[in-house]
């Protein structure tokens, strides 16, 4: 069986990548590495330097034929698609119109796409905030990953193409970037370690689901073997990031020193959690990873790889 992942040398595809791999899938990775890393890229897996918007993604999936297409590549700051609409639209929007419109006629298991739980409700009136809560993004990037379910919705039904929508929440563990505005458990990690002021961003009093990085993977994975639809990925928990700090100061043995700084941007969440009971009940999926756990886990990994 073939995989395509698109984004395989980020973050969370470089997992998955390692995840399908182990479980004997042949894979081929489709990155153009503007934040991703070739060492990401395990070496049994094919790599293809590659914008997603090029005009050779058709006729290389073609020619590959995959089974399945995960597709992770993104542009995902919230911040810059703020900053530029069209430059997000671009990627996140038109790059998986290509990669879809690529594989419709093509007979493929499924088509899995990572939406964002996080930007795609808004404000929810609802935490944990379910499936069936209406869409409201307030970010360009949260809308982006919106419309984009809408047109796999509309490939589904036109095509036949079989689409799992995985709505992840805030994701974290080894290989994420410390630029990246998402990561603030990466951003705090390699800061606590060096005894540095973690920043309270409009004061800290929001709130996150923090889900790691494993058991994100493991959602993917059996949505894309065994799901269609769209599901929430995430603990349910809400913690805010005032506490993460403080439980990441215990783990460290030392108490963080914090640094009150302004809102990071305008459309930035005030609470965020996903309820996952559809992905428990028909994938069989739980988080298995405690945040202490997660959290020692990637510690341990700054201070090996980062430090
Ligand atoms: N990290 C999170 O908390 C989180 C939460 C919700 C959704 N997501 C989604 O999960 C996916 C992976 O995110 P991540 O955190 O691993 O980020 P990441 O930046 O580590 O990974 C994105 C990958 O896509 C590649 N890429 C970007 N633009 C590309 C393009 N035009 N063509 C080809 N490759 C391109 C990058 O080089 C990178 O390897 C994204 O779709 C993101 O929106 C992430």
């Amino acid at each position: 069986m073939k995989v395509v992942v698109t984004g395989g040398a980020g973050f969370i595809g470089s997992h998955l990548v390692d995840s399908l791999l182990a479980r004997n899938y042949e894979v081929v990775v489709i990155d153009n590495l503007s934040t991703g890393v070739r060492k990401n890229v395990p070496g049994r897996a094919k790599f293809h330097k590659l914008d997603i918007r090029s005009n050779k993604i058709r006729p290389l999936l073609k020619k590959i034929s995959p089974d399945y297409v995960c597709h992770l590549a993104a542009q995902v700051s919230v911040t810059a698609s703020q900053a530029d609409a069209a430059q997000d639209a671009d990627i996140n929007i038109l790059g998986a119109l290509n990669l879809a419109e690529a594989v419709k006629t093509l007979p493929i298991k499924k088509f899995l796409f990572a939406s964002s739980g996080g930007a795609i409700y808004g404000e929810a009136s609802l935490i944990p905030t379910p499936e069936s809560e209406p869409a409201e993004p307030l970010s360009a990037y949260g809308l982006a990953k919106y419309t984009v379910e809408r047109y796999l919705d509309y490939y589904e039904k036109t095509f036949g193409l079989p689409v799992g929508v995985a709505r992840l929440s805030n994701i974290y563990g080894p290989r994420q970037l410390t630029s990246a505005e998402s990561g603030v458990v990466s951003i705090f990690s390699q800061k606590i370690l060096r005894d540095e002021e973690l920043p309270l961003h409009g004061g800290g009093e929001q709130t996150r689901d923090y889900l790691y990085v494993a058991d994100t993977v493991g959602g993917i994975v059996s949505l894309m073997e065994n799901g269609r639809g769209v599901y929430n990925f995430g603990t349910g928990i809400e913690i805010s990031v005032k506490e993460l700090a403080k439980v990441m100061g215990q783990i460290v043995g030392r108490p963080p020193r914090v640094a009150y700084a302004p809102p990071r941007s305008q459309v930035e969440l005030g609470r965020s959690a996903l309820k996952c009971d559809q992905a428990r009940k028909d994938l069989n999926w739980r988080p298995q990873t405690k945040l202490e756990q997660g959290l020692h886990l990637t510690l341990d990994w700054f201070k090996k790889e980062v430090l």
